[in-house]
């Protein structure tokens, strides 16, 4: 009798049939076993870097990677580290692979803080500069005669933001020695090598790097990446051949294996939730439904709250407005008045207009100024492909939780 008020939601939810061995193998940050249609990519980055490991200290060497959102490179990257790293330990080259996503790292400062954390480099979070970071850094590894494989990933959002100090301090840090030993090898990775250009000539220079470009993904490579990728996180032949055609279909508009990826979880999820033992194509074309391709967490999730609430006032200004571009007297309106509505401070005009510059580099806005036709010369903000609605569900998420 107890038994039937006792029910045990959570044995429950763990005897229901699922479509998934480990859908954890399709996180984000999971770096898989194998990454097809990149294995010449990474021989390449083999041959830049092998010296590393043949002559440690001799040379170092920069490599900067490009290419559109979902090409594989942060987890080229990734794939390369480990193998560097492992290659060195076997030969006692006290080697360390760091990478960082400045992104989140924004500041000079800041990357150069996790570097050292990296390193286990005890060092204050306040009251020191960048200099005296590096300075540290730089002593720390002489001292204990360490090489670095540094990966700045996102690269040019950050070279856009802070310019390229970070990069020519950390490429010529060790030059005021004669015969330095070279202990920083650097990876820039970048949606695109346009930033290149715009850099000074003396950190052009300092920095050598070539470049390798990856394209984006075909249709028929993403269905070989999403079989590899479901062998390992799926039931066999669990997923339905039609699915895993329309999947590739679907995300070989951008070449972007991420969204391939997305795509399946979420087909899996709606497979799982109807108790269906097979993902077949209308669980992908659901999923297609509910994912927006363009909307980066990681990219909101790195918003500050006032630029997060910039965002939500130039989505709400878009939404009554119903034009493609809004002006900037109507975002500061609307701005105030979530800013009223979260119970937060509102900043000024002048912040504001940090904020505006913020999105824009990120690349979830773009401006342009007003021609003719609007008195005075007013910046005119647009949202490139995001519907309005549910970039607004996002951004709310972020103070009232939920799905
Ligand atoms: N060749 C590949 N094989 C298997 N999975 C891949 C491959 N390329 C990318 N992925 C997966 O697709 C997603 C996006 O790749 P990522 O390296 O983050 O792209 P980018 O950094 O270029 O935006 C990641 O989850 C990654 O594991
Ligand atoms: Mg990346």
């Amino acid at each position: 009798m107890e038994d039937r008020y006792n029910l045990n939601f959570l044995e429950e939810e763990l005897h229901k049939p699922t479509v998934f061995i480990n859908e954890n193998l399709l996180s984000i940050d999971y770096v898989p076993e194998r990454l097809p249609h990149r294995e010449n990519e990474l021989r390449e980055i083999s041959r830049h870097f092998k010296t590393q490991i043949e002559r440690p200290g001799e040379v170092s060497r920069r490599l900067i990677i490009s290419g559109p959102v979902g090409s594989g490179k942060t987890s080229i990257t990734k794939k390369f580290g480990q193998m560097l790293f492992r290659s060195a330990l076997k030969r006692n080259i006290d080697l360390h692979y760091i990478h960082i996503n400045c992104r989140t790292q924004k500041s000079n400062y800041m990357v150069l803080l996790a570097i050292a954390h990296e390193l286990n480099k005890d060092i204050p979070n306040r009251g020191y500069s960048a200099e005296e970071v590096l300075k540290a850094i730089i002593s720390f590894i002489e001292t204990n005669d360490k090489i670095l494989f540094i990966v700045l990933d996102e690269l040019d959002y950050f070279v856009k933001r802070n310019g390229a100090d970070l990069l020519y301090d950390l490429t010529r840090a060790f030059d005021s020695q004669l015969n330095p030993t070279q202990r920083i090898s650097l990876v820039g990775v970048a949606r695109s090598a346009n930033f290149m250009q715009k850099l000074d000539e003396s950190t052009k220079s300092a920095l050598s790097a070539s470049i390798m470009k990856l394209d984006s993904y075909t249709s028929n490579q993403l269905n070989e990446i999403l079989q590899s990728r479901i062998s390992q996180s799926f039931v066999e032949g669990a997923v339905s051949h039609e699915a895993i055609k329309l999947a590739a279909d679907v995300a070989s508009e951008r070449g972007d294996a991420r969204h391939a990826l997305e795509l399946i979880w979420y087909a899996g999820k709606y497979a799982d939730d109807e108790m269906s033992s097979m993902v077949f194509p209308d669980h992908i074309r659901r999923a297609k439904a509910t994912i927006n391709p363009s909307l980066r967490h990681e990219t909101l999730k790195s918003l500050s709250s006032h630029e997060s609430i910039t965002l939500l006032a130039i989505v709400r200004s878009l939404k009554y407005s119903r034009n493609a571009y809004v002006e900037t007297g109507s975002v500061e309106s609307n701005y105030q008045l979530i800013c009223e509505e979260l119970g937060e401070r509102a900043r000024g005009h002048t912040s504001l207009w940090t904020f505006i510059k913020e999105l824009e580099r990120h690349g979830i806005i773009m401006t342009k100024l007003s021609g003719k036709g609007i008195k005075g010369n007013t910046t005119l903000i647009n949202l490139p492909d995001l519907p309005v609605t549910v970039l607004e569900k996002e951004l709310l998420k972020k103070w009232f939780g939920g799905k």
